[in-house]
């Protein structure tokens, strides 16, 4: 997986990594050199006293010198260049593609790893990019570069070399497979304590009227403590590392000292070299070191790379058709033949042998106990589910015929809960028409008995909301969502109790307006209130996922059952209020 997203999305970002080559190349070569220059001068200048010698070799290392430098930043520039535009592709790659998920999709995972999973994993792949661009060169080169190099000063010494490097590379390699797993369970962790923040602070009013700060204080501690148990257990492995790479460096240093040393006595190897083998050596130990810590990060990133992938690789359940049928009309009929529906994974349906059929121009009202099943059939006909059997057709046309832009143009859905996005009112209300003048939304303001109010927040239509829209209540919440549906001139209205959180003054007033506003579309009300149903054109009482009866007010109030029991439970309520 790691390797299919690094090819996939790093394609656009190839001449910056064939940049990053070629100056990772010169700094590399241009560092071997030096070592060299340097011991020259020792034996050659220093030695002999020869002055010229010594400045004519000294201004060439200068200028290899920075020939290293200015190329080691370019490269670096490159890298980091490539690396986070690759992140930046990935993560809007992710993005995208919860985007296209349906409610179903986004259950199958969870909003809290679909964070982490945007976001902190998509950092550690970002982060092996950078690390693999910057040194991905530069290391095998400095390596066998290194060891050439080294080699040509004295041929003597080199065991020195084929003991450290071994020994070098199996000490990390044990910390690294060590370090592995801790890996993949600590990225678990942060989604878990993903999981645990947002729930808490969703529902953090619940939380302090209930008093269980205590308790949730507790889950989120144990989340906490777990996380930093891993990290911590990371964290000794890290601390193991360092020293043990630092003694090698320096056991293979005094080495190196004693033993050219002994050769330096014996005449047998000049004093330039024996610096110039000891660099050689430790330019070796860091490339080795720096291709291990790569190689260390390789199964973090992986780790998060199938993370990503799976995400990714998801087929969206709910597919836009391959053959989009266009509707002859678009007059917003609804029709409902014979649909069943059930959630995924459970065994009861939730909707059976639903029929009916809404005409524009009428108001079908759905009306029913809890868990009837009354939001779950309107979210059918945006298709924010698919039925299981039957069909639900616009226009004549089943909706899974239908392209979703299609659908969303006819279809306004007021959400049983009114959700706003922070930003201001006007920004909300042009949700489903950006182009909407003021008093176009002023206008829906108004039918939706909120023009009043918006009128006295303080920056009329600029005024802000919250995330969520928790800075206004929930009445008003409700209707701006109204007026946000009214904004965008549907031809089928979906109010999921959209009325509930109203007095029943301002509520008769809005359905007033709304009446006239609507006169030509299709409405589907689902209400508790039977004041709120009572002219609609057709009723349907739900129960259980049926249809136990239909008919007008006047009609069901003088032979269904059900329908008498609600209203009957409804005058009592109100003679007890
Ligand atoms: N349900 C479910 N999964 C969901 C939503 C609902 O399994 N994501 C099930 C519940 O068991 C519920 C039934 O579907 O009993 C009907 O839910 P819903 O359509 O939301 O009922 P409503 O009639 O809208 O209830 P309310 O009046 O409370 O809004
Ligand atoms: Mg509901």
């Amino acid at each position: 997986m790691l390797v299919t997203l690094i090819r996939r999305y790093s394609k656009p970002y190839f001449p910056y990594v064939a940049a990053v080559v070629v100056f990772q190349l010169a700094s590399t070569i241009a560092a071997l050199y030096l070592p060299s220059l340097n011991a020259r001068i020792i034996d050659e200048g220093v030695s002999r006293g020869d002055t010229d010698y010594i400045w004519r070799t000294g201004g060439l290392m200068l200028g290899v010198a920075l020939i290293q430098v200015a190329t080691a930043i370019a490269g670096v520039y490159f890298g980091s260049k490539a690396a986070m535009a690759f992140g930046r592709d990935l993560r809007r790659g992710v993005f995208r593609k919860v985007s296209s998920f349906s409610a179903r999709d986004v259950n199958v995972f969870g909003a809290p790893t679909l964070i982490t999973r945007g976001t902190n994993d998509v950092q550690q792949v970002q982060m092996l990019m950078l690390m693999g661009l910057n040194f991905m060169v530069a290391t095998p080169i400095m390596c066998i570069g290194g060891i050439f190099m080294a080699l040509r000063e004295d041929l003597n010494l080199s065991w020195l070399v084929w003991v450290s490097v071994p020994v070098l590379v199996a000490v990390v390699g044990y910390l690294v497979v060590r370090l592995m797993p801790l890996f993949r369970s600590m990225q678990v962790k942060i989604d878990r304590l993903n999981g645990v923040l947002r729930e808490q602070i969703i529902g953090i009013r619940v939380v302090r009227a209930f008093v269980r700060e205590p308790h949730e204080a507790e889950r989120f501690g144990a989340a906490n403590k777990e996380l930093t148990d891993v990290s911590l257990k990371i964290g000794a492995l890290f601390v193991l590392m360092f020293p043990a790479i630092g003694m090698i460096l320096h056991v293979a240093t005094a080495a190196v000292l004693w033993f050219g040393g002994q050769r330096v006595d014996a005449g047998d190897m000049q004093v330039g070299a024996l610096t110039a083998f000891l660099q050689y050596l430790l330019q070796i130990l860091m490339a080795v070191m720096m291709g291990t810590f790569m190689a260390m990060m390789i199964p973090r990133a992986s780790v998060c790379a199938d993370r990503i992938g799976e995400v990714l690789d998801v087929e969206p359940s709910i597919r836009e058709p391959l053959t989009p049928v266009a509707p002859a009309q678009k007059a917003g009929r609804v029709e409902f033949r014979n649909v069943s529906f059930a959630y995924p994974g459970a065994e009861v349906p939730v909707l059976s042998d639903i029929s009916f059929t809404a005409e524009p121009g009428q108001t079908v009202a759905i009306i029913g106990s809890t868990g009837a099943g009354k939001t779950s059939l309107l979210a059918l006909l945006p298709r924010l589910y698919d039925t299981a059997s039957g069909e639900v057709l616009l226009d004549g046309v089943p909706v899974s015929n239908l392209e979703r832009g299609d659908i969303t143009q006819r279809v306004a859905m007021v959400p049983q809960r009114p959700y706003l996005f922070s930003g201001t009112v006007e920004h909300n209300l042009r949700f489903g028409k950006p182009e909407a003048m003021d008093e176009e939304l002023w206008e829906a303001l108004t039918v939706a008995q909120a023009a009043d109010f918006v009128r006295e927040m303080n920056g009329g239509l600029a005024s802000r909301i919250a995330q969520g829209g928790t800075n206004v209540s929930g009445g008003q919440r409700q209707r701006l969502c109204i007026a946000r549906a009214l904004v965008t001139e549907p031809k089928v209205f979906l109010f999921d109790d959209s009325f509930s959180a109203l007095d029943v003054a301002t509520d008769a007033r809005l359905r007033r307006a709304l009446k006239a506003k609507t006169a030509d579309a299709t409405v589907i009300i689902v209400g508790q209130r039977v004041s709120t149903i009572a002219d609609a054109d057709q009723i349907l009482v739900l129960d259980k996922g049926r249809i136990v009866d239909r008919g007008t007010h006047e009609e069901l109030l003088e032979r269904s059952g059900t329908y008498q029991e609600i209203v009957e439970s409804q005058l009592t309520a109100e003679a007890v209020a």
